[in-house]
């Protein structure tokens, strides 16, 4: 059967969901075997595409069924919008890739690399100088030059334990002014666009969030239970320094019966400073009636290095979360601090031909200035290896890395992989020391 590609910018007829967005979004949730939802659900989903930006492709093809099956679905799809991301001292225009589904009948025939091949080229094109992802599986994405760009964990924290923030932590985070409020969750909405564009901005790897995705986590609606009514059961609580809001969080008891530990589920976490952290935490530390707190999108093992008792932590998972590929080296390498300077000459091995060739980094003061080889290769023309020519920058020792390592050291640093020979050439070692990174980026949740 022949495959016919599609494109949708525009989801809304007023604001209810144009059929062919129903197609695709029914397409996508069958490809993860999911509900997809009640009509009101998905026009919610497309008046949050739509505000977002969000441009789909795919593929449809004809119907070969001998009785008119109404609704057919397309075979493919991918989703992606627009947004910058914060790599450490500037954010970078960046085109966020969500929405990918293939339908089981067509796997493994090359339509996912039909449709990312493309999407990254147009993104570099117009300016995007990366690619992000949140990914299903880890072995799907590496292939494209995305990589590892930051971790989350899920922690449990055995509040019969009694953990309490250390001391110093807690004098040093004390603010008479400040405050919490307890209010219901979808309350906080007004407050978070204000401290999501903040966490953009402050945090490497913290793409700006979504109001979407804020409504989700407060409960403002609640979309997978099929609702558009506001979660009731669902709490926030507002830390309010001298200036104004500067975190909240928002909780949610896991229904169950009498018997057994209570548990409480952290739903959403912002804090915008660390005292608002600090002082958020112990205020989930006081709740009464509560045996275990379990938190999904936590960042690694900071809660537990700031209680008493840190084996009242049980990180109960920890799993890659953002996904980045870099499609403009100079730009990226130049929007981040490093904390040591020197030369380096990294060459870049691209699967996908976007970024191949040889870039000098030259780092003073923690800043980088990055000079692409004259001879590099453009990005149409295909080629993988990067080309070393002695002539060009003589001296300065050579690293090669893969474009999807790149990504990885730019975020999380290449120490492990400069040991282990994933990063190669006489400057593995100082690639190691100028890409190290002091405090790892964090994102906390999926798109
Ligand atoms: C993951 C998915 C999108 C792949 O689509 P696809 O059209 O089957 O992929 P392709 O045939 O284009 O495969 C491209 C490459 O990825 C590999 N690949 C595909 N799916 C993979 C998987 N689940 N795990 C590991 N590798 C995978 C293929 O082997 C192929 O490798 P190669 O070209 O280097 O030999 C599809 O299986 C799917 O929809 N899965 C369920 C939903 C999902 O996980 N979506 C991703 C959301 S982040």
């Amino acid at each position: 059967m022949a495959l016919i590609p599609f494109e949708h910018r525009d989801h809304l007829d007023g604001d209810r969901a144009r059929p062919e967005y129903v197609r695709a979004h029914r397409r996508i949730h069958a490809a993860f075997y999911l509900d997809p939802g009640t009509p009101e659900t998905i026009d919610w989903h497309a008046r949050a595409d739509q505000e977002n930006g969000l441009v789909l492709r795919g593929f449809a093809e004809a119907s070969a069924l001998p009785h008119a099956a109404g609704e057919e679905l397309p075979v493919a799809t991918i989703g992606c919008y627009p947004s910058t991301l914060q790599v450490g001292t500037r954010p970078v225009p960046t085109w966020m890739v969500t929405a990918v589904g293939v339908a089981p009948t067509h796997r493994r025939r090359g339509l996912l690399r039909a449709m990312m091949g493309p999407e990254l080229a147009e993104a570099q094109e117009r300016g995007h100088a990366l690619a992000a992802l949140t990914a299903s599986e880890a072995t799907i994405y590496g292939r494209f030059g995305f990589g590892v760009s930051s971790r989350v964990a899920t922690h449990r924290l055995d509040l019969t334990r009694r953990p309490r923030i250390l001391p110093a932590v807690s004098a040093a985070a004390r603010c008479p002014e400040a405050s919490v409020h307890e209010l219901p969750a979808a309350d906080l909405m007004p407050y978070a666009a204000e401290l999501a564009e903040a966490l953009a901005r402050g945090r490497a790897g913290q793409p700006l969030r979504t109001r979407s995705v804020s409504e989700g986590r407060l409960g403002a609606v609640d979309p997978e239970g099929n609702s558009l009514d506001p979660v009731r059961t669902r709490l926030g609580y507002l830390y309010l320094g001298p200036e104004g809001p500067e975190g909240y969080a928002a909780i949610q008891r896991r229904p169950g019966g009498e018997e057994g530990p209570s548990v409480m589920e952290v739903k959403d976490f912002q804090a915008g400073t660390d005292r608002a952290r600090i002082g958020l935490w112990e205020h989930l530390l006081s709740l009464d009636l509560v045996d275990r707190i379990e938190f999904e999108d936590a960042p690694g093992r900071e809660l537990a290095d700031l209680l008493t008792d840190p084996r009242a932590v049980t990180l109960l998972r920890d799993e890659d979360r953002l996904w980045t590929r870099i499609l403009d080296v100079p730009r990226v390498l130049e929007s981040r601090e490093y904390p040591a300077d020197g030369r380096l000459a990294l060459l870049v091995d691209d699967p996908a031909g976007l970024i191949t060739g040889a870039y000098e980094l030259e780092v003073s003061g923690g800043r980088a200035a990055v000079r692409p080889a004259p001879s590099n290769p453009g990005p149409g023309e295909g080629a993988v290896e990067a080309q070393d020519d002695a002539a060009w920058a003589p001296g300065v020792p050579r690293a090669r890395l893969s474009a999807d390592l790149l990504a990885t050291a730019v975020f999380r640093g290449c120490a492990t992989q400069a040991r282990f020979g994933a990063v190669g050439g006489r400057g593995a070692g100082l690639a190691a020391r100028l890409f190290a990174v002091g405090r790892e980026p964090y994102c906390d949740f999926m798109f």
